[in-house]
Protein backbone atom coordinates (compact mmCIF):
# COMPACT_ATOMS: atom_id res chain seq x y z
CA UNK A 1 0.00 0.00 0.00
CA UNK A 2 1.36 3.50 -1.15
CA UNK A 3 -0.06 6.41 1.78
CA UNK A 4 -0.02 9.93 0.69
CA UNK A 5 0.44 12.25 3.22
CA UNK A 6 -1.32 15.66 2.36
CA UNK A 7 -1.02 16.83 6.48
CA UNK A 8 1.03 15.28 8.60
CA UNK A 9 -2.19 13.80 10.85
CA UNK A 10 -4.09 12.70 7.54
CA UNK A 11 -2.54 9.88 5.69
CA UNK A 12 -4.71 8.74 2.63
CA UNK A 13 -4.08 5.11 1.22
CA UNK A 14 -3.60 4.96 -2.40
CA UNK A 15 -5.39 1.49 -3.14
CA UNK A 16 -2.53 -0.23 -4.48
CA UNK A 17 -0.44 -3.17 -3.41
CA UNK A 18 1.72 -3.30 -0.04
CA UNK A 19 4.66 -5.11 -1.38
CA UNK A 20 6.29 -6.11 1.92
CA UNK A 21 5.75 -9.02 3.35
CA UNK A 22 4.29 -8.72 6.91
CA UNK A 23 6.12 -10.26 9.93
CA UNK A 24 4.17 -12.68 12.20
CA UNK A 25 2.20 -11.62 15.35
CA UNK A 26 3.07 -15.81 16.17
CA UNK A 27 2.73 -18.95 14.91
CA UNK A 28 0.00 -22.01 14.91
CA UNK A 29 0.09 -25.40 13.66
CA UNK A 30 -2.87 -26.99 12.73
CA UNK A 31 -3.04 -30.68 12.48
CA UNK A 32 -5.81 -31.26 10.84
CA UNK A 33 -7.49 -28.53 7.74
CA UNK A 34 -9.76 -25.91 9.51
CA UNK A 35 -13.19 -25.33 7.75
CA UNK A 36 -14.74 -21.68 8.12
CA UNK A 37 -18.24 -22.13 7.63
CA UNK A 38 -20.64 -20.77 5.53
CA UNK A 39 -20.95 -16.67 6.12
CA UNK A 40 -18.22 -16.81 8.90
CA UNK A 41 -15.30 -15.20 9.38
CA UNK A 42 -12.03 -16.15 10.51
CA UNK A 43 -9.54 -13.32 11.37
CA UNK A 44 -5.79 -14.80 12.29
CA UNK A 45 -4.16 -11.24 13.80
CA UNK A 46 -1.11 -11.92 11.67
CA UNK A 47 -0.45 -15.12 12.90
CA UNK A 48 1.97 -17.31 10.59
CA UNK A 49 -0.45 -20.37 10.28
CA UNK A 50 0.38 -23.73 8.79
CA UNK A 51 0.22 -27.32 8.54
CA UNK A 52 3.65 -28.58 10.49
CA UNK A 53 4.21 -30.66 6.66
CA UNK A 54 6.80 -29.79 4.34
CA UNK A 55 5.63 -29.05 0.78
CA UNK A 56 5.38 -31.94 -1.37
CA UNK A 57 6.45 -30.23 -4.40
CA UNK A 58 3.96 -29.99 -7.33
CA UNK A 59 2.17 -32.81 -6.30
CA UNK A 60 -1.70 -32.27 -6.32
CA UNK A 61 -3.32 -32.52 -3.10
CA UNK A 62 -6.80 -32.70 -1.52
CA UNK A 63 -8.99 -30.60 0.06
CA UNK A 64 -7.45 -32.33 3.60
CA UNK A 65 -4.62 -30.64 2.68
CA UNK A 66 -5.43 -27.24 2.79
CA UNK A 67 -4.52 -25.00 6.16
CA UNK A 68 -8.26 -23.16 5.40
CA UNK A 69 -11.74 -24.28 3.76
CA UNK A 70 -14.09 -21.68 3.15
CA UNK A 71 -17.41 -22.69 2.88
CA UNK A 72 -20.11 -20.60 0.84
CA UNK A 73 -19.59 -16.65 2.02
CA UNK A 74 -16.56 -17.22 4.25
CA UNK A 75 -13.82 -14.64 5.65
CA UNK A 76 -10.18 -15.41 5.70
CA UNK A 77 -8.40 -12.28 6.62
CA UNK A 78 -4.94 -11.14 8.40
CA UNK A 79 -3.05 -14.05 8.04
CA UNK A 80 0.39 -15.46 6.98
CA UNK A 81 -0.04 -18.72 5.40
CA UNK A 82 3.52 -20.15 6.45
CA UNK A 83 5.67 -22.57 4.47
CA UNK A 84 5.17 -25.95 6.22
CA UNK A 85 2.04 -26.54 4.64
CA UNK A 86 0.54 -28.33 1.21
CA UNK A 87 -2.37 -27.44 -0.49
CA UNK A 88 -3.12 -23.33 0.59
CA UNK A 89 -6.56 -22.07 0.89
CA UNK A 90 -9.78 -24.18 -0.93
CA UNK A 91 -12.92 -22.39 -1.24
CA UNK A 92 -15.59 -24.33 -1.98
CA UNK A 93 -18.18 -21.44 -2.01
CA UNK A 94 -17.62 -18.24 -3.52
CA UNK A 95 -15.12 -16.71 -0.69
CA UNK A 96 -13.41 -12.97 0.78
CA UNK A 97 -9.58 -13.51 0.89
CA UNK A 98 -8.51 -10.53 2.76
CA UNK A 99 -5.03 -9.06 3.72
CA UNK A 100 -3.80 -12.94 3.56
CA UNK A 101 -0.10 -13.49 3.08
CA UNK A 102 1.76 -17.00 1.52
CA UNK A 103 4.81 -16.65 2.50
CA UNK A 104 6.39 -19.70 0.72
CA UNK A 105 4.04 -21.36 -1.89
CA UNK A 106 3.57 -25.04 -2.20
CA UNK A 107 1.36 -26.44 -4.70
CA UNK A 108 -0.67 -23.58 -5.45
CA UNK A 109 -1.60 -20.51 -2.92
CA UNK A 110 -5.48 -20.40 -3.18
CA UNK A 111 -7.95 -22.46 -4.81
CA UNK A 112 -11.37 -21.50 -6.11
CA UNK A 113 -13.44 -24.08 -6.44
CA UNK A 114 -17.42 -22.21 -6.40
CA UNK A 115 -19.88 -23.34 -8.65
CA UNK A 116 -21.42 -19.85 -9.55
CA UNK A 117 -20.95 -16.33 -7.75
CA UNK A 118 -17.55 -13.74 -6.76
CA UNK A 119 -14.27 -14.81 -4.80
CA UNK A 120 -12.49 -11.73 -4.07
CA UNK A 121 -8.73 -11.77 -3.12
CA UNK A 122 -8.28 -8.16 -1.29
CA UNK A 123 -4.46 -6.92 -0.50
CA UNK A 124 -2.11 -9.68 0.62
CA UNK A 125 0.44 -11.38 -1.45
CA UNK A 126 1.97 -14.71 -2.27
CA UNK A 127 5.97 -15.11 -3.06
CA UNK A 128 8.01 -18.25 -4.44
CA UNK A 129 5.29 -20.43 -6.26
CA UNK A 130 6.97 -22.24 -8.81
CA UNK A 131 3.68 -22.38 -10.53
CA UNK A 132 0.27 -21.34 -10.13
CA UNK A 133 -0.66 -18.95 -7.26
CA UNK A 134 -4.53 -18.42 -7.39
CA UNK A 135 -6.15 -21.54 -9.09
CA UNK A 136 -9.44 -21.12 -10.81
CA UNK A 137 -10.96 -24.51 -10.95
CA UNK A 138 -14.72 -23.90 -10.40
CA UNK A 139 -17.26 -21.66 -12.37
CA UNK A 140 -18.19 -17.79 -11.47
CA UNK A 141 -15.69 -14.96 -11.05
CA UNK A 142 -12.37 -13.93 -9.09
CA UNK A 143 -11.68 -10.23 -8.58
CA UNK A 144 -8.02 -9.78 -7.25
CA UNK A 145 -7.29 -6.28 -6.00
CA UNK A 146 -4.34 -4.70 -4.59
CA UNK A 147 -2.37 -8.21 -4.46
CA UNK A 148 1.21 -8.35 -4.58
CA UNK A 149 3.69 -11.50 -6.21
CA UNK A 150 6.97 -12.16 -6.39
CA UNK A 151 8.80 -15.21 -7.54
CA UNK A 152 5.92 -16.99 -9.89
CA UNK A 153 4.61 -18.94 -12.50
CA UNK A 154 1.56 -17.97 -12.79
CA UNK A 155 -0.85 -15.33 -10.67
CA UNK A 156 -3.79 -16.66 -11.95
CA UNK A 157 -5.16 -19.43 -14.02
CA UNK A 158 -8.29 -20.58 -15.32
CA UNK A 159 -8.26 -24.63 -15.22
CA UNK A 160 -6.75 -25.68 -18.17
CA UNK A 161 -7.76 -29.30 -17.59
CA UNK A 162 -10.02 -29.88 -15.14
CA UNK A 163 -12.63 -32.58 -15.70
CA UNK A 164 -15.34 -30.14 -15.51
CA UNK A 165 -14.63 -26.82 -17.31
CA UNK A 166 -16.39 -23.74 -16.96
CA UNK A 167 -16.42 -20.02 -18.71
CA UNK A 168 -14.07 -18.25 -15.70
CA UNK A 169 -13.80 -14.49 -15.27
CA UNK A 170 -10.91 -12.85 -13.64
CA UNK A 171 -10.77 -8.80 -13.07
CA UNK A 172 -7.43 -7.70 -11.94
CA UNK A 173 -6.65 -4.22 -10.35
CA UNK A 174 -4.34 -2.56 -8.23
CA UNK A 175 -1.65 -5.73 -8.50
CA UNK A 176 1.95 -5.44 -8.25
CA UNK A 177 3.57 -8.11 -9.57
CA UNK A 178 7.72 -9.31 -9.25
CA UNK A 179 9.72 -12.10 -11.28
CA UNK A 180 7.04 -14.03 -13.27
CA UNK A 181 6.31 -15.97 -15.97
CA UNK A 182 2.56 -14.82 -16.18
CA UNK A 183 0.68 -12.36 -14.74
CA UNK A 184 -2.93 -14.57 -15.93
CA UNK A 185 -3.76 -17.22 -18.05
CA UNK A 186 -7.69 -18.49 -19.04
CA UNK A 187 -8.95 -20.52 -21.65
CA UNK A 188 -10.28 -19.12 -25.37
CA UNK A 189 -12.44 -21.80 -25.92
CA UNK A 190 -14.59 -22.22 -22.70
CA UNK A 191 -15.03 -18.30 -23.42
CA UNK A 192 -12.79 -16.62 -20.15
CA UNK A 193 -12.15 -13.35 -20.24
CA UNK A 194 -9.58 -11.45 -17.88
CA UNK A 195 -9.93 -8.03 -17.10
CA UNK A 196 -7.01 -6.40 -16.34
CA UNK A 197 -7.63 -1.92 -14.69
CA UNK A 198 -4.31 -2.18 -13.47
CA UNK A 199 -1.28 -3.72 -12.79
CA UNK A 200 2.60 -2.76 -12.27
CA UNK A 201 4.77 -5.47 -13.45
CA UNK A 202 8.83 -5.94 -13.17
CA UNK A 203 10.26 -8.33 -14.78
CA UNK A 204 6.99 -10.47 -15.58
CA UNK A 205 7.47 -12.56 -19.24
CA UNK A 206 3.68 -12.25 -20.35
CA UNK A 207 0.46 -10.24 -19.33
CA UNK A 208 -2.18 -12.34 -20.15
CA UNK A 209 -1.95 -16.28 -21.97
CA UNK A 210 -4.47 -17.76 -24.15
CA UNK A 211 -5.12 -21.22 -23.90
CA UNK A 212 -6.83 -24.20 -25.48
CA UNK A 213 -8.06 -25.49 -22.36
CA UNK A 214 -9.67 -29.22 -22.46
CA UNK A 215 -11.03 -31.58 -20.01
CA UNK A 216 -9.18 -34.59 -20.52
CA UNK A 217 -6.11 -33.90 -18.00
CA UNK A 218 -3.68 -32.92 -20.73
CA UNK A 219 -1.66 -30.07 -20.26
CA UNK A 220 -3.13 -27.14 -22.46
CA UNK A 221 -1.48 -25.57 -25.47
CA UNK A 222 -0.80 -22.08 -25.48
CA UNK A 223 -2.88 -20.04 -28.23
CA UNK A 224 -0.75 -16.43 -27.89
CA UNK A 225 -0.76 -13.58 -25.54
CA UNK A 226 -1.56 -10.08 -25.07
CA UNK A 227 -4.76 -8.32 -25.39
CA UNK A 228 -7.53 -8.83 -28.09
CA UNK A 229 -10.70 -7.26 -26.37
CA UNK A 230 -12.01 -10.53 -26.10
CA UNK A 231 -10.26 -13.00 -23.52
CA UNK A 232 -7.60 -10.81 -22.51
CA UNK A 233 -9.67 -7.12 -22.11
CA UNK A 234 -7.08 -4.88 -21.25
CA UNK A 235 -5.33 -1.59 -22.67
CA UNK A 236 -1.33 -1.75 -22.70
CA UNK A 237 -1.65 2.04 -21.12
CA UNK A 238 -2.93 0.36 -17.67
CA UNK A 239 0.31 -1.83 -17.41
CA UNK A 240 2.95 0.02 -15.68
CA UNK A 241 6.21 -0.78 -14.76
CA UNK A 242 7.32 1.99 -11.95
CA UNK A 243 6.99 -0.36 -8.86
C1 LIG B 1 -3.43 -29.99 -15.50
O1 LIG B 1 -3.66 -31.03 -14.58
C2 LIG B 1 -2.66 -31.22 -13.59
C3 LIG B 1 -3.06 -32.39 -12.76
O2 LIG B 1 -4.30 -32.18 -12.13
C4 LIG B 1 -2.49 -29.94 -12.77
O3 LIG B 1 -1.45 -30.09 -11.83
C5 LIG B 1 -2.18 -28.78 -13.68
O4 LIG B 1 -2.13 -27.61 -12.93
C6 LIG B 1 -3.24 -28.65 -14.77
N1 LIG B 1 -2.89 -27.60 -15.69
C7 LIG B 1 -3.63 -26.52 -15.88
C8 LIG B 1 -3.08 -25.53 -16.84
O5 LIG B 1 -4.69 -26.29 -15.32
Amino acid sequence: MQFLTILPFITIALGAATTTFPSATGTLTYSAVQTISAGGTYDGKMKRIDRGVSCTGQAEGGDKDAVFILQEGATLKNVIIGPNQIEGVHCKGSCTIQNVWWDDVCEDALTIKQTSGTSIINGGGARNADDKIIQHNGAGKVVIKDFYAENFGKLYRSCGNCSTQYKRAVEISGVVAKTGKVLAGANENFGDTVTIKSACLKDVKKVCVRFDGNDNGDEPSEISNGPDGKVCIYDTSVITSNC
